[in-house]
Formats: C-alpha cells, sequence, structure tokens
C-alpha cells in the first residue's frame, strides 16, 4: 500500500480507491505528483514534474532547473523561489524567515499512531491502514520536520500532520504549522463550504474558483458557526452521485484556517491548519510542537460517495467512546419549555410526562447550579440550586431514575459569570489582557484553559455532582467566543501559544471526564452548532446542531451538516410551536420528519401540547424506537438540495442490507397548479420489489424503477397535508 522507489526517491501511497504519489526532489524536499484515483505502481512518474526554464522564475538548486513556484510541493517554504502561501513560517534568532527542509529518511509501517494530546482518527488493529513518517531537517536552524501520512486500506482516505522538532541550540519560533498542503495541477474546481451563522449553521456555499485567495477561517478561538473546518472541491459538472471530489476535514475545535489559492497558471494549491493569526510558538532545544490532523478524502462518484466516506471514517475512527455506534437515546430537554425559571416539582413533572411518551432520557439543561436565575449570574458554579432544586442533583436524579428514565445534565465549564463564587474564588482564572477592557459575552468570561491548574479545579467540581448522581449523559456548552486572549500567568514570548493551548486544555476535560465516566454518553453544543467539527466528535459522538429546530430552517441545517458529520451525530429535536426562534408553525409530523435523521429527541414540555398531539408524540417516538438504526446509522444519501430551486429538500436513509429505507421529503411552500414532484431515490437494489407506504401511498415499485424515474408526489396530497412547510415519510421495504 506504502511503497518507496529508491532509485526515482518516490513514494506511492494506494489502495484500490486513491493513488498519492510524492518525490524527494533534486533540492531535497518534497514535491507532489498525483493525488485522485487509483492508478497502477510504476518505477517512476518523474515526468509529471516540470524541468524547465521560465521568466522571472528562480531556480532553487545548481543540480537541474527547479523553479519551486511551478512545482507542486508537499510542505512549501517561504522565500525560495515559491510565491504563494508556504505551509509554515518559522522565524530565528537573526530574523531570518528562510528554511530549507530537506529529505533524510523515511519510515513505513503498518497501523496508525496517536497524537496525544490532539484527538485525532485511529485504527483497532494494524492492517486496517498504513502509515509514512518522512523526516526531513534544516541544518541551519538545526530543526527536523517530520511530514506524517497514514492511508487507509478500505477508504479513499489519507490523513497528514507535521510535527517540528528542534535539536539544535538555537530558539525557533514557529508562527504558522498548517496541517496539510495540497498542490493541485489546475483550477477546474468548485470549492463547496459550510457557512452561516447562529440559528443558520452549515448553509451550503457553492463558488467556482478565481485566481487568487479564497479561504474560510475562523479566529474566534472555537471552530465557529460562521465557517466549518470542513470543506471540499469539486467538479464544476460533479453531482451528488458522479464526478470528481476531494474533501478536506481538520480535526480540531479551535481557530482554523482553510485556504484555496489559484495561481495566474491556473495551478490550486489548499492549505489546512490552525490559523496562524495569533499562534507563535517557541521552540527551545529538544523542544517540538505537532499540528492536529488534516484529513484528505477523494471521490471519483459525486458528492454523496465522498460523505459516505467521511461518515464511515468518522464512525469507526474517531470517537473512542462506547457510544460510537449505539442507538442513540430518545431524550427531552427542558431548556426550551422552561428556560432557567423552574423548580424540582416542574421538572419532575416534565420527565414524567417525557417518560410516558416512551422518551429514553430527560436532560436538565441550564439554571440547575450557583445562583443561576438568569444568564448574568452563576456560571461556574457548578452545585446544584438548593432553593430550586432541594434534593440536589443526586436526589432529582434519582427520583427521575425511579420514573424507569435516565438522567442528563447541561455543563458549561469553560465559562465563568463575574456574578458567581467560582470569580470570587479565582478571579485570577479568566482569559483576560488586565490592562484591556474583558468584552463581556452573553454576560460570561472564558476561563484561562491553558493553564492546567484551571482544567483541574473545574474537573474537581464537576466530578463532585457527576460521581454522586445518576447521571447517563451530558451536554457540554460553550456560548462564546474568545476575545482579548492573554494568559496572565503565561510568560510573554509563549502568549501566541495561548489560542491553542486553551483547546488543548478543553481535549484535556474531556478526556478525563470520558475516561472517569465512560458511561456518559456527552453531546457537546455551543450555542448551538458553533463548534461541530470532528475534534469534538472524537470525545463527544453527538453535537446539538442548531439552537433553531424550526422544521425548514433545520433542514437546511441538517441537510449542511450531512457533507461531513454522521447522521447519529447530529443532535435533532422536535420543538413547540410558533417557533422560539422562527415564530413559524410547521406540522408536529414535519417537525419528526426532520428530526428523525438525526441523533432524535425533544425540546418542549409535553404537558402542554394537546392529547392528540401527545397521541402523535407517542407513536413518533414508538416509531423511531423500531427503525431508530436505519435513521441513524444506514447509508446516507442526499437527494434534493434545499440550497436550490424552491427550497424543498429531500435524503434516504437505506439499511446496510438494502431492505428497508426511509427516505424525508420537506415542502417548503405551496407552489399552486405545478406539476407533480418526482423523487428519484438512491441506494436501492435495483431488482428488488418495494413495498413504499406513506400516510396516502402505497405502492409496489421495483428499486430501478424508484431510483430511475423515481416516486410521483401528486401536489394535491402535499396541498392535503398542510400545505407550506409540510413533508412526506417513504417507507420502503424489501417484499
Ligand atoms: C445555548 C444552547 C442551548 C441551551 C442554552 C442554555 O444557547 O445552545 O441549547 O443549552 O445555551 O443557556
Amino acid at each position: 500500500m506504502i511503497i518507496f522507489h529508491a532509485d526515482s526517491q518516490q513514494f506511492h501511497l494506494y489502495n484500490d480507491q486513491i493513488s498519492y504519489i510524492m518525490q524527494v526532489m533534486d533540492n531535497g524536499q518534497l514535491n507532489n505528483l498525483y493525488f485522485g484515483k487509483t492508478i497502477k505502481d510504476r518505477e517512476s512518474f518523474s515526468y509529471l514534474q516540470e524541468h524547465y526554464e521560465r521568466a522571472l522564475a528562480p531556480s532553487n538548486t545548481d543540480k537541474s532547473i527547479l523553479t519551486l513556484n511551478y512545482t507542486r510541493q508537499e510542505y512549501p517554504a517561504y522565500g525560495t523561489g515559491d510565491f504563494r502561501f508556504p505551509a509554515f513560517r518559522i522565524l530565528q534568532e537573526k530574523g531570518s524567515l528562510i528554511s530549507g527542509f530537506v529529505y533524510q529518511g523515511h519510515q513505513i509501517f503498518a497501523g496508525k499512531k496517536d497524537i496525544l494530546p490532539l484527538p485525532s482518527t485511529y485504527v483497532y488493529q494494524d492492517h486496517e491502514a498504513q502509515s509514512l513518517e518522512i523526516t526531513l531537517f534544516d541544518p541551519i536552524t538545526q530543526t527536523q520536520l517530520i511530514l506524517s501520512y497514514c492511508l487507509f486500506s478500505d477508504l479513499p482516505v489519507i490523513t497528514r500532520h507535521a510535527r517540528f522538532n528542534q535539536i539544535g541550540p538555537a530558539t525557533i519560533r514557529l508562527q504558522n504549522a498548517m496541517s496539510l498542503c495540497l498542490d493541485l495541477p489546475d483550477m477546474d474546481w468548485q470549492m463547496v463550504h459550510f457557512s452561516g451563522a447562529w440559528g443558520r449553521e452549515r448553509y451550503l456555499k457553492n463558488r467556482t474558483l478565481e485566481v487568487g485567495i479564497q479561504s474560510i477561517s475562523s479566529m474566534r478561538g472555537s471552530s465557529s458557526s460562521e465557517h466549518n473546518p470542513s470543506f471540499l472541491l469539486k467538479r464544476p459538472h460533479t453531482t451528488e452521485f458522479s464526478g470528481e471530489a476531494i474533501g478536506f476535514s481538520f480535526v480540531y475545535s479551535g481557530s482554523f484556517l482553510g485556504q484555496v489559492e489559484v495561481t495566474t497558471h491556473e495551478e490550486t494549491r489548499i492549505l489546512l491548519g490552525i490559523h496562524p493569526e495569533n499562534f507563535d510558538w517557541q521552540l527551545k532545544t529538544g523542544e517540538s510542537f505537532t499540528s492536529p490532523e488534516g484529513i484528505l478524502v477523494y471521490s471519483a462518484k459525486g458528492l454523496n460517495a465522498l460523505s459516505q466516506t467521511f461518515h464511515t471514517l468518522f464512525l469507526r475512527h474517531l470517537n473512542q467512546s462506547k457510544w460510537r455506534d449505539q442507538p442513540r437515546p430518545i431524550l427531552l430537554n427542558n431548556w426550551e419549555a422552561t428556560e432557567m425559571t423552574f423548580d424540582q416539582d416542574l421538572i419532575l413533572k416534565i420527565a414524567a410526562k417525557a417518560k410516558e411518551a416512551g422518551a429514553e432520557l430527560f436532560v436538565l439543561d441550564d439554571g440547575w447550579f450557583g445562583t443561576r436565575n438568569d444568564d448574568t449570574q452563576g456560571l461556574g458554579d457548578w452545585f446544584a440550586n438548593t432553593d430550586k432544586l432541594p434534593d440536589g442533583i443526586k436526589g432529582l436524579s434519582e427520583k427521575v431514575r425511579a420514573m424507569g428514565i435516565d438522567f442528563g445534565l447541561w455543563i458549561e465549564p469553560e465559562m465563568v459569570n463575574k456574578n458567581s463564587r467560582l470569580y470570587q474564588d479565582h478571579p485570577d482564572w479568566l482569559m483576560v489582557d488586565p490592562d484591556r477592557f474583558a468584552s463581556p459575552s452573553r454576560h460570561q468570561f472564558i476561563l484561562d484553559y491553558s493553564r492546567p491548574e484551571v482544567v483541574d479545579g473545574i474537573y474537581q467540581m464537576l466530578v463532585e455532582v457527576i460521581a454522586d448522581s445518576k447521571i447517563s449523559y451530558i451536554k457540554w456548552d460553550m456560548n462564546r467566543y474568545i476575545t482579548e486572549c492573554y494568559s496572565n500567568h503565561t510568560p510573554a514570548q509563549d502568549q501566541g501559544k495561548v489560542m491553542h493551548k486553551y483547546v488543548l486544555g478543553v481535549y484535556d476535560l474531556y478526556r478525563r471526564l470520558t475516561t472517569r465516566f465512560p458511561h456518559i454518553l456527552f453531546e457537546s453544543c455551543s450555542s448551538g452548532g458553533a463548534r461541530f467539527d470532528p475534534g469534538i466528535l472524537s470525545f463527544a459522538p453527538q453535537t446539538w446542531a442548531s439552537d433553531n429546530s424550526d422544521a425548514l430552517d433545520r433542514y437546511r441545517i441538517q441537510y449542511g451538516t450531512s457533507f461531513f458529520y454522521p447522521i447519529s451525530s447530529i443532535g435533532a429535536h422536535v420543538s413547540a410551536v410558533p417557533n422560539l426562534q422562527t415564530g413559524r408553525v410547521s406540522p408536529l409530523a414535519t417537525r419528526a420528519n426532520v428530526a428523525y435523521f438525526g441523533a432524535f429527541g425533544y425540546e418542549l414540555d409535553l404537558n402542554h401540547i394537546s392529547p392528540e398531539e401527545f397521541e402523535e408524540v407517542k407513536a413518533q417516538i414508538a416509531f423511531y424506537k423500531q427503525n431508530r438504526p436505519i435513521f441513524q446509522y444506514g447509508t446516507f444519501y442526499r437527494l434534493v438540495s434545499p440550497f436550490e430551486s424552491h427550497g424543498d429538500a429531500a435524503w434516504i436513509s437505506v439499511s446496510p442490507d438494502r431492505q428497508k429505507a426511509f427516505a424525508g421529503y420537506y415542502h417548503k411552500l405551496v407552489r399552486v397548479n405545478h406539476m407533480g414532484v418526482r423523487l428519484r431515490l438512491a441506494g436501492l437494489c435495483p431488482d428488488t420489489k418495494y413495498q413504499v407506504t406513506s400516510k396516502h401511498y402505497d405502492r409496489h415499485h421495483y428499486g430501478d424503477e424508484l431510483m430511475n424515474v423515481g416516486l410521483v408526489i401528486d401536489r394535491r396530497i402535499l396541498n392535503e397535508l398542510g400545505g407550506d412547510f409540510t413533508s412526506i415519510l417513504f417507507e420502503i421495504q424489501a417484499l
């Protein structure tokens, strides 16, 4: 799978789906010759590198003509003939930024190493992947650079990261250290990325590449709701079902940069890594820095295939908890029902009704601790507010458990209100520049997780509550971005480490809590879906997708999220109408038909719906329990994009044996006097006869018919079902 040809000095990483070829050039640096669909191995592909002189193009070696600006490189340096953005930047004591890393040797081995304390993809057994570590060395700064590659055996996936070891006596400053660089020989691509804001996370954006730089990024200290650290390039004609695409994803939860640079020679460079702004890592002799992991996925069969690879990778090789492939409990969360105004009696009533409806887990959200009666106070005081909850979390959790339903709890461990006991006791735990105004956000401030003693203090407080109570689920929230990033107890020369060390502190707490409480299901959250990324998924197998659970907005959010993240990782709830965020009223059935395609639950007080609606909820829960594996772990295909045409959407989830599937069709607005919809399905057996049922449909079709002709949806039925914001869930069962 990974071959080194000594004569041509070329590496070929390949499996039956992809080839990745690179070589050691005449100047000792590494260049990329090919990445794409598998090609047969041979001794040399050196014809793929150009060796001719161009105007205004310096040659980097005397041995041959090597114009770096026209060479596709693996980890390019600044200042030696390549005028594109580099993959790294090293500032030396004498002020020079010039570096030159030359090949020293390499190692090929079975399996995949961890990059602790960073999260990364993993394999259980060595035959599932093969790895390559290439060691380069800059003799002037005496810095070692190790570029790591891992090729998964049965997936079109390569992971990468870079490690800098300072060996020489000088101190260097690493001011940029991307996780991956990929140079492609043309610009005939579109960049698809997932951008938005609070309440409209991961909306699909598609732009044709232009000469110059296009990028997505976060400088907010978390991956953010504005841009997601996963994006893709596709050919202009690539569809969901055909054509080339390359996906990029970053196993990291902090500030990031995903950049696509197109040169005036129409070549493309992709860089993905920690955002260089406010990153400045001093390395003394014997110290090292390891970048987080970047992931490359190739698809020759369109975007659904690309997404399915990411789903498989993230499901089988990312999260380490026992929950990673387990059915996720149907939960009811009290946030939208009560916000912070509740007492024990009310909570028990809500939990009891949830149990009656068939829910499996009740989650107590914000407001249970300290003096947390509104968002100006209490944050950081991780002990129960006994005015509201006289029996504490211990007593409440036991009471809820006694009803036959599990108990879960909300926490926001990275934050503090100034009006709290924690702040009184530890005012120096805040991440603020003491000489500057500290910008509040939701009245809260950030704890300095770059300092282990702060993480430790919070860990101790949380352990006390959790260990003492019957808790089987935790929702870990993070409700503001980082400003005035400065660590009070860190020397000046190390302030550029603080942003990254904060993220490492978050991972440290996640690792300690998930190890100490392996039975607990963690769901991450950040004002909804502002930290939905592979780094967090490595610890918390599901993430609350958005604070906006309006059905129409939600199918857009879930549609965008599905490009990279498994359906089981997408927290999706039915909430009350009129919707809290949009005021929109959509049918209960539509709200459920959207939320089924996720980690399903409810976000309302079931005591406040009509008896008919309660019966409907009971039926929804019973139905979901029967079919949960297909929704959460089936093979998922997007069918109709809500970001195109009329805003309708459709998708399907198919069981592994293709005997059963559920397809959801979501209708935005009534279109009077139009023809019916033909919904072409996917993933079925062409020769199998299926029974297709929904409220208004009961027919038999062969799989090929369903996939090529499509299901015919009569517009009058959409109107009968309620018109705007209606939906149909089709059950497709092999006969
Ligand atoms: C954030 C979350 C919500 C809820 C509130 C509580 O906004 O996204 O789901 O937990 O905080 O304050």
